[in-house]
C-alpha cells in the first residue's frame, strides 16, 4: 500500500498573527491545491484562528504543537483536544524533543495525549528521537524502541495505523546537521519494525513516519526517496513560504 507523503511545518515559538497570516496565505498560493502530498501547518495556539481562516477552502491542514489530555477542568494554562478541533485543527504534534527536554514530557504523558487526541478525532504526530550522546554511546536502538513502545502502549491498532510518527534525531534539530539518508532510513525501518512487533504488519505498513531535523529544499528529495520515510517535519525552513514550498514540491 502506497503511503501518501505528509509534510508538516512546525513553526515552534515564532510568528505573530500578522506574520502567520502572511506565511499561510503565501503557502495557499503555492501549494493550496496540492493533493499528492498532505501539507500541515502547526502555528502557535494564538495564531490557530488566523491560520484556519487563511487556509479555509484549500487542501492545507492545520495542527497544534501540543495539547493536554484532559477535556476540561482546573488545569490552568492547558488546551484540550476538543478546543483544537474547535479551532480548526486536524493534527497535533506531541512529544517533541523540545517538550521532552524543557517541559518534562515523558512517554507516559505522550501516550495519554495520543489517547485524548484519538477520542477527539485528531491525528497525533508523535515525535521520537535520540540525543547525540545516546547515539555515540551505542544506545540509539534502545532509546528509539523504548520511546515508540512507551508512546504507543495500549493504543488501538486501527488508530495507530492512521497516526503519524516523526523521527527527529535531537542532534539534527536546528543544527544544520541532517541525518544522512542512510542513518534516517535505518531508524525509520526500526520504528516500523517496532510498530509491527506491537500491532502487526498491516498497521506498520499503514503508519506514516516523518523525518525531522534540518530538512531543507536541497536534502528533502533524497530523504523522501527512502522506502520508510513518508514525509518531513520541518522547523526553520517552514518559516519561509519559498523554502517550505520547495520542500513540499520535493
Ligand atoms: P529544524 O528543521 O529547524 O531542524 O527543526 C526540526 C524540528 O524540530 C521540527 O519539529
Amino acid at each position: 500500500m502506497a503511503r501518501k507523503p505528509i509534510i508538516a511545518g512546525n513553526w515552534k515559538l515564532n510568528c505573530l498573527k500578522a506574520e502567520a497570516e502572511a506565511l499561510a496565505k503565501g503557502l495557499v498560493e503555492t501549494v493550496g491545491t496540492k493533493s499528492d502530498v498532505d501539507v500541515v501547518l502547526c502555528p502557535t495556539f494564538t495564531s490557530l484562528d488566523t491560520v484556519a481562516k487563511a487556509i479555509c477552502g484549500t487542501k492545507i491542514a492545520m495542527g497544534a504543537q501540543d495539547c493536554y489530555w484532559q477535556e476540561k477542568g482546573a488545569f490552568t494554562g492547558e488546551i484540550a483536544p476538543s478546543m483544537l478541533v474547535d479551532a480548526g485543527c486536524k493534527f497535533c504534534i506531541i512529544g517533541h524533543s523540545e517538550r521532552r527536554q524543557y517541559f518534562g514530557e515523558t512517554n507516559e504523558t505522550i501516550n495519554k495525549k495520543a489517547q485524548a487526541l484519538y477520542a477527539a478525532g485528531l491525528t497525533p504526530i508523535i515525535c521520537v528521537g535520540e540525543t547525540l550522546q545516546e547515539r555515540e554511546e551505542g544506545n540509539m536502538e534502545k532509546v528509539i524502541t523504548t520511546q515508540v513502545r512507551g508512546c504507543l502502549a495500549g493504543l488501538e491498532a486501527a488508530k495507530v495505523a492512521e497516526s503519524v510518527i516523526a523521527y527527529e534525531p535531537v542532534w539534527a534539530i536546528g543544527t544544520g546537521k541532517t541525518a544522512t539518508k542512510e542513518q534516517a532510513q535505518e531508524v525509520h525501518a526500526l520504528i516500523r519494525k517496532t510498530v509491527a512487533d506491537m500491532f502487526g504488519d498491516a498497521t506498520a505498513q499503514a503508519v506514516r513516519i516523518q523525518y525531522g531535523g534540518s530538512v531543507k529544499p536541497d536534502n528533502a528529495a533524497e530523504l523522501m526517496a527512502q522506502p520508510d520515510i513518508d514525509g518531513a517535519l520541518v522547523g526553520g525552513a517552514a518559516l519561509k513560504a519559498d523554502s517550505f514550498t520547495a520542500i513540499i514540491n520535493f
